[in-house]
Order: structure tokens, then sequence, then C-alpha cells
């Protein structure tokens, strides 16, 4: 595009344990970054929260020094001309709609403690139809049952909502409220990819729907983000001080929407696994959604001009946070890329399952009293076995979940695209590769999500115009991993598997 050649897009990559900021070219290039680590709070088993203040500081700080890196390798902070923001879903943070003030941590995706309210709801009149319309089930994993805990147990959050004043958002609704300075600017917007993970916003109409917001309890009681497509020139605002003061924000994907962009799953029939903390399947199905009826969620792709694109979803709550656990909680290895050479050390799983439950099960089986059991420990066992079926169970549930997709789309999938953390590992690809008996295609380039949100943010820049300008970006020089055991053995594997899931259920204290 003749001016914009030498123009850069900056992408926040707000995830679970990190925050990331890189700035991409436009033959989609990372050219500088910058990473940091949060706290992450475990409050009570099963509890995961994040302060708010830290999430917006971590991102203030990924700016500041991937810019630095930027302009010292010759470049300006003036050819960033639109940022890009990205980020962990389903989070729910609250504050006070005058102040700004967070009123209590972000709860996390993965915390569970609202399974008491789910329980209730499900008994509830209507609660068989919040699927139709927002294409999520019920469960402790939306955004919905977060807040409601939080208004029944934290006074300040109730009293924010008696008095109306309890504003409501995922956490691309704060950071652009604070990117952009908070009250004063009042820019309280939210992109569909978003808001889908919420249960209040219909899929069809991409609107808050009275029905949802009803079941709910929440109708005209808080300040909901208005909804705004994926990619737009004005609605998220500028960034209001820093390095990039005056930067628009351009666009805004929920990270497993992101990585299905970035990874180019424009078109139906494409689809992307990210193994990220958790491990997310999506499957472009198109211009209309499709209600599973085998376990698997609803959920917009992407809305960049006019009409929204669909997805169906497999969402597996664990994956590199399993790998996490081995080396924070049992200290097996230093670093988590460690886990392939402790793996490596044994030829199989020997005879060990892992499922690793730890917030429940989620799709295809939304088990939400299962709990992290590893089956069929003997004297033989080493830690290579449990290294190795720590990998295997997030590979055993992709499978899952591509056995749900063919039912639910008549489709069988002919390759699998991954990226996120755990696919740089040769090992656990080809693990990956051997359980669904179909190949799995790794890009060069593995920044998939972050590139996501470049592109919405150039989208509406006009830095690319169409996708048919984005077709030879991150196409050369992947690797391909291909099944490499009878799938009459994999089948045999998976069944054990199946079996352990069914074992991990019913683990609740009475
Ligand atoms: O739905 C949760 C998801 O958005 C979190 O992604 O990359 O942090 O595992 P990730």
């Amino acid at each position: 595009m003749p001016g914009l050649t030498e123009s850069f897009v900056g992408s926040i990559d707000q995830g679970t344990t990190s925050t990331r900021f890189l700035i991409f070219n436009r033959d989609g290039e990372p050219v500088a970054s910058h990473q940091v680590e949060f706290e992450q709070i475990y409050p009570n088993p099963g509890w995961h929260e994040h302060d708010p203040l830290e999430l917006v500081s971590s991102v203030e700080t990924c700016i500041e020094e991937a810019v630095k890196k930027f302009e010292e390798i010759g470049h300006t902070r003036e050819s960033i001309k639109a940022i890009g923001i990205t980020n962990q879903r389903e989070t729910t943070v609250l504050w006070d709609s005058e102040t700004g003030e967070p009123l209590h941590n972000a709860i996390v995706w993965t915390d569970t403690r609202s399974q008491t309210i789910v329980r209730e709801l499900r008994s509830r009149k209507g609660a068989e139809d919040l699927q139709q319309i927002c294409g999520l089930p019920l469960s402790t994993y939306p955004s919905s049952t977060k807040l409601l805990w939080m208004v029944k147990n934290v006074p300040k959050v109730k009293e924010a909502y008696d008095k109306g004043r309890l504003a409501f958002g995922t956490v691309d609704s704060w950071l652009v409220y604070k990117l952009n300075g908070g009250p004063a600017a009042n820019v309280f917007v939210s992109d569909p990819t978003n808001a889908s993970r919420t249960m209040f916003m219909n899929l069809a109409t991409l609107e808050y729907d009275d029905r949802l917001l009803d079941f709910f309890g929440v109708k005209g009681k808080i300040h909901l983000p208005r909804i705004v497509p994926s990619s737009d020139r004005k609605s998220y605002g500028n960034i209001s001080s820093g390095i990039l003061e005056g930067v628009p924000i351009m666009g805004c994907l929920g990270d497993q929407s992101s990585a299905l962009v970035g990874q180019k799953g424009f078109y139906p029939g494409l689809a992307k696994n990210t193994y990220g903390t958790g491990c997310f399947l999506l499957y472009n199905v198109g211009e209309k959604p499709v209600i599973s009826k085998h376990g698997l969620l609803a959920t917009v792709a992407f809305q960049f001009d006019g009409k929204p694109v669909y997805a169906l979803e497999g969402s597996i709550a664990v994956g590199g946070s399993g790998v996490r656990f081995l080396q924070n909680n049992l200290s097996l290895f230093k670093e988590s890329k460690d886990i392939n050479e402790l793996a490596a050390t044994v030829e199989d799983n020997g005879g060990c399952i892992f499922v690793t439950a730890f917030s429940g099960l989620f799709a295809p089986y939304w088990i939400d009293d299962a709990k992290g059991t590893i089956f069929g420990i003997t004297q033989y066992t080493q830690k290579g076995h449990i290294a190795r079926a720590t990998l295997e169970a997030t590979c055993y549930q992709t499978k899952a979940i591509l056995d749900a997709m063919e039912k639910d789309s008549g489709h069988a999938l002919s390759e699998l695209a991954v990226d996120g953390g755990m696919s740089n590992s040769d090992l656990a690809m080809q693990i990956q590769a051997d359980l669904v008996s179909i190949p799995v295609y790794r890009p060069k380039m593995r920044e998939t999500t972050a590139l996501g949100a470049a592109i919405a943010a150039g989208l509406a820049l006009g830095l690319w115009r169409n996708f048919t300008e984005l077709r030879d970006i991150n196409r050369a020089g992947g690797a391909v991993f291909e099944p490499s055991v009878p799938p009459e053995k994999s089948a045999e594997m998976f069944a054990l598997w199946e079996k352990a899931v069914q074992m991990s259920k019913g683990w609740v204290k009475k």
C-alpha cells in the first residue's frame, strides 16, 4: 500500500501467564518484542485470580521495552501506526464506573469457584435455551458465572451493583478503558469474539440479548461494554500516555480467535489448535454459527467488515499449565522446555494416563467435578512416564475434540495447524499426529496469536486491504509431523484415556 510500506503495527498479547508486545512489519514478521510474567494468585483450591492493575502495568512495560528495542535497531516510534489487542478470554474484571477503580481481583477463566452457582442456574427455567442463543453451555468457564459469584460474595461489588456503578468487562475492555485514560475518556467497548465468551451476547445479532441478561438477573443493573467490530478505525480510541501516546488502537480479538486469524484461517473448513496455558481448537464454519450437539462451543471467529465469521471451538483447560505443574509444583525440571528431554527418556507412557483435570474437564466432556488424576502407577513408573503422560493428556483431549467436530460439522479435518508454546516440542507434536492420525502442520513463525491482532489492526489501518494480500505471510518453512503409528494402536490408547476420564469424576467435598 503506497505510503504505508514502512509502517508497522503493534500487538498487545495479554495472556493467562504473561503479557507481550510485538511489533510487526507489513510482511507479518515480528521485528521487536518484549514479554513479562505477572503474579498468578491462587487463594483457594480451584480459585485463580489476577490483579487488574498489574495486567495494565505489564502491558505498559512491554510497550515501553519493545519500542526501545525497535528504536535500537534503527526504526522510529512514529512508524508504528496502529495497535491491536489480543487477550485471555472470559477472565472477568469489575470496576467502579465512575472512578475506574477495580473492585476485586480479576477472576481467571480457569477458576471453578462458581460451581455451586452453576448447579443452581442449571435447574432454573430457561437454562436449556441459553446455548442456542449464545453458543456456550452453562459452566464455570464463561464470564457470567464469575460475575454472579462476585456480586454475591464481594461486598464492594454488591454495593456498586446496588448503586448502579458496576462496570463489567473482559480483559480487552479493561485494557482499552485503561489505556485510553480510564474514566476521563471512558472508552468502554468489546469486540464480538470476546463478548461471545460472556454468555450475554446473542451470537446471531452480536448484541446483548435481554433473555440472557434476564436469566442471569443483570438486565439494567450493570454497565456493559459496547460491542464493536474486531477491526475498527475509531471505536477503540488511542493510547493516552507513554512512549506510544496518541497511537490508535484499531484491532481487538480474543486470543483464540486471534490465533485463527494469525494462521489465516479465514475460510470455512480451516482450523487451528493453540497449545497455550490451555489448548483451544477453532474450526471456521463460515457466516452462520453451528450450535454443537457434541460438547463444543459456538463462538465468533472474527468480525472485520460487517458480517461476522463463526467457529466451532473445542476448549481444553489445561495445556501448558500441566507442564508448569510438573515444573513448579513437583519440581520435575527447571525450565518448561526440559519436559521434552524428560519425556524422551522413556519410549512410551509406561501405562500411565494423567487426566489433568485441574479445572474440571472442559470440551467435549464438561465434567466440573473431575479432578487431576494419574492412573496406572506401578513400581515401574519413572518421572519420564509422568512427563510423557502430561504431554499426551492435551493430545488425547484434542483427539476427543476432533471427533466431536467431525460429528458436528460432518467433515473430518485432513490436517491440523498448530501453534503456541507446547507446539515447539517436536515430541509433543509427533504424539499429537500419532493420536489424531492426520498430519500436524506447524508454521515457522509461531507468534500467530499476536499476528492475528496485528492483522485486525492492519486491516483497519489499510496496511493490508484484504485477505489476498495476507496470503504469503508466514507460508514458507513450516514443519509437518506425519502419523507414525497405525490408527488401531491410537484407538487402543484413546480408549484407555476415555476410561480414565470416566474414573476422574465425582471428586467433590460433600
Ligand atoms: O479461553 C481462555 C483462553 O483465551 C486463554 O488462552 O493462551 O492463555 O491459554 P491461553
